[in-house]
């Protein structure tokens, strides 16, 4: 059910790489809310060509942009301020790449130019979103800027290796550059710990399958869909939440605070 929470806002939702991706339900959420935004992506996830199908349901347009270029942040705020005719309100932060994972290798033997690239991807991406937005005064006050992140931030889950690392990065940024945006515009930041969620970044990690349904298991309201973390994204751009900064916040039915589970304690009765 919609209710117009974000009308009259203006966004931009990076990471909708097909259907299955948590920015494509975000940009499907926050459009039925009323907001306009821009959708972007790597300018080589653009080959695919499903975006374009998001693009069109939105009724917006999509500007390519490399997360880990200054220049093309640059130029995603600028164009995205003229097309939506305004600064921007809310901006969705979707991206993680660890050539590592896709290469298979063990947290003990990384390949260091990879792990750079992962930590560049994953994480410096969203200090460089936001310097960029407070750099060109591309945000509104009271706006909001929501990452996604990984409670193996917090917890060793060996099959995550450099992901992990990037993961507490992002949310030590939040909490710096929160502070920051906050004092200087009242702009608050925030990041979604969110369940394991299948799709192609998740997908991409080894034993994912038998992971995701063990989380489902330890947590009292199993895990939390993208559908689900869509519209926490939106509470977090709303009104609602103007209050709320600076916060790793679990969006992962219980997962973080369960010790073990009864179907857990059953998977290993003799
Ligand atoms: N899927 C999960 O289980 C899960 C759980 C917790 C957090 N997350 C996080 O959610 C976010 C979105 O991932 P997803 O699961 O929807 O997968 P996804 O693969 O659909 O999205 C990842 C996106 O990052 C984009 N990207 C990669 N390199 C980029 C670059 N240089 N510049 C711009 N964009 C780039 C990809 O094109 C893709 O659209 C990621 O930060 C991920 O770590 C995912």
């Amino acid at each position: 059910m919609a209710n117009n929470l974000l009308k009259g806002k203006r966004g931009i939702i990076t990471g909708a790489l097909d259907e299955n991706s948590i920015a494509w339900h975000v940009a499907e959420r926050a459009y039925a809310e009323g907001a306009t935004f821009t959708l972007t992506n790597a300018p080589i996830a653009m080959r695919m060509g499903k975006i374009n199908e998001l693009a069109k349901a939105c009724n917006t347009e999509i500007i390519p942009a490399d997360a880990t270029s200054v220049e093309d942040l640059e130029k995603l705020y600028s164009q995205s301020m003229e097309l939506l005719g305004g600064k921007i309100d809310f901006v969705l932060h979707s991206i993680g790449m660890s050539p590592n994972i896709r290469k298979g290798k063990p947290y003990g033997d990384l390949n260091y130019d990879w792990y750079q690239k992962s930590i560049d991807i994953s994480a410096l991406s969203f200090h460089k979103m936001m310097h960029v937005a407070e750099k060109l005064n591309a945000m509104n006050e009271w706006g909001s800027v929501v990452g996604l992140s990984y409670i193996a931030a917090q917890k060793t889950f060996p099959f995550y290796t450099d992901m992990a690392d990037a993961k507490a990065v992002l949310e030590s940024i939040a909490r710096g550059f929160g502070y920051r945006y906050g004092k200087a515009k009242k702009v608050r930041v925030n990041t979604i710990s969110q369940s394991p969620t299948k799709t192609t970044a998740g997908s991409g990690i080894d034993g994912f399958s038998a992971f995701a349904d063990f989380a489902d298991k330890m947590s009292p309201l199993g895990n939390a869909s993208a559908a689900d973390c869509a519209n926490y994204c939106v509470f977090l751009f709303s009104d609602l939440s103007r209050m709320i900064t600076m916060q790793n916040l679990y969006h992962d039915g219980g997962y973080s605070s369960t010790g073990i589970s009864e179907e857990v304690i059953e998977m290993f009765k003799a």
